[in-house]
């Protein structure tokens, strides 16, 4: 299943608005076929704007695009998905999206699209001390409308971010539809081989998110610049090996395991560094140095950073 999904994909999360349409052009012009986006990420009309730009000047067809997005946590209620992925379509100029996923197993209380939109984590962000809301409504419920996404057409699959063991048996007890894509933050920090094995038994890909470690949570400031796994001798030992870059290495170890990975860049070179790691294979023995660098280590945790930023204690992987 999926085999028509590129497996490095480009990611979207934390570029800006004004950046995004350019950048998705460069992308494409890179070679990136597989684009990665969501609701909350905040860009998704200007992400649409750069595609309509590609397919405009002839760069690319929709169909040779694999377009990614995800459900927003307040939109759970069966009665909020189908609006909330047709919004994302809209805003993406799209008639149908290749994935849609569930953003996190987190059901929050509704906020109307015309009210604020992306609607993120608060409830009410102008309170005195604003929190999260959460709201009444179970996974399976959430599927089932999810499921009616791909009956009528705006979605070729659909899939869950966020999951974790517990969830995805439960999930498959339920499903009608099974689901195509797991998608959670992967690095060699946090390699999650259990995860991993079972998604693959039950049939379901998976895509890495994160894929690069703690370089998206710098920027962020939820890690550190001495977090960086591209550091790691082992690392850069397989990158001199190959006449590589240790993040091309990191990539490479990616989807060599069968994973999908979805670096982001607003470099045009980087862009091209982290799309050039199909030539090359690193060996078992660099696959396993690369493997015991886990360290079970999460940088995007809501168990962490939904009371730091949200007021909020709401862990889901303890
Ligand atoms: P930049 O956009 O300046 O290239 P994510 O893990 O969310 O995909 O983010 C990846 C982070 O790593 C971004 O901060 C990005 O910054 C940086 N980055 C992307 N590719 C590379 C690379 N090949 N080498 C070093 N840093 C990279």
């Amino acid at each position: 299943m999926l085999e028509d999904m590129p497996p490095i994909g480009f990611g979207l999360w934390k570029i800006a608005p004004e950046d995004c349409e350019a950048t998705v052009l460069e992308a494409v012009k890179a070679g990136y076929r597989h684009f990665d986006s969501a609701a909350d990420y905040g860009n998704e009309v200007e992400v649409g704007r750069g595609i309509a730009a590609a397919i405009a000047r002839g760069l690319v067809t929709r169909e040779e695009l694999w377009i990614t997005s995800k459900l927003w946590n307040t939109f759970h209620a069966p009665e909020h998905v189908a609006l909330a992925c047709q919004k994302s379509l809209d805003d993406l100029g799209l008639d149908y999206l290749d994935l849609y996923m569930i953003h996190f197993p987190i059901a929050l209380d509704f906020v109307p699209i015309e009210e604020r939109y992306p609607p993120e984590w608060l409830h009410d962000p102008a309170a005195d001390e604003p929190v999260m809301k959460p709201a009444r409504v179970p996974l399976h419920e959430t599927w089932g409308a999810m499921e009616k996404l791909v009956d009528g057409g705006q979605a070729r699959h659909i899939g869950v971010c966020n999951y974790n063991t517990a969830l995805i048996h439960d999930l498959m007890r339920y499903c009608r539809i099974a689901p195509a894509e797991l998608q959670v933050e992967s690095h060699p920090y946090l390699v999650q081989p259990k995860l991993m094995r079972l998604a693959r038994d039950y049939g379901i890909h998976v895509t890495a998110f994160s894929p690069l470690g703690s370089l998206s949570y710098v920027e962020i400031d939820m890690a550190g610049p001495g977090d960086s796994v591209l550091a790691e001798p082992v690392v850069v030992a397989a990158a001199d090996a190959h006449g590589k870059t240790p993040a091309q290495v990191v990539l490479r170890w990616g989807i060599q395991r069968g994973n999908a990975v979805i670096p982001k860049s607003t470099n045009p070179g980087r862009m091209r560094e982290n799309l050039a790691v199909t030539g090359f294979s690193l060996s078992d023995a660099e696959m396993a140095a690369i493997d015991a660098l886990d360290q079970g280590r999460r940088f995007n945790d809501p168990g962490v950073f939904c009371e730091a930023a949200f007021n909020t204690f709401h862990p889901i992987y303890d």
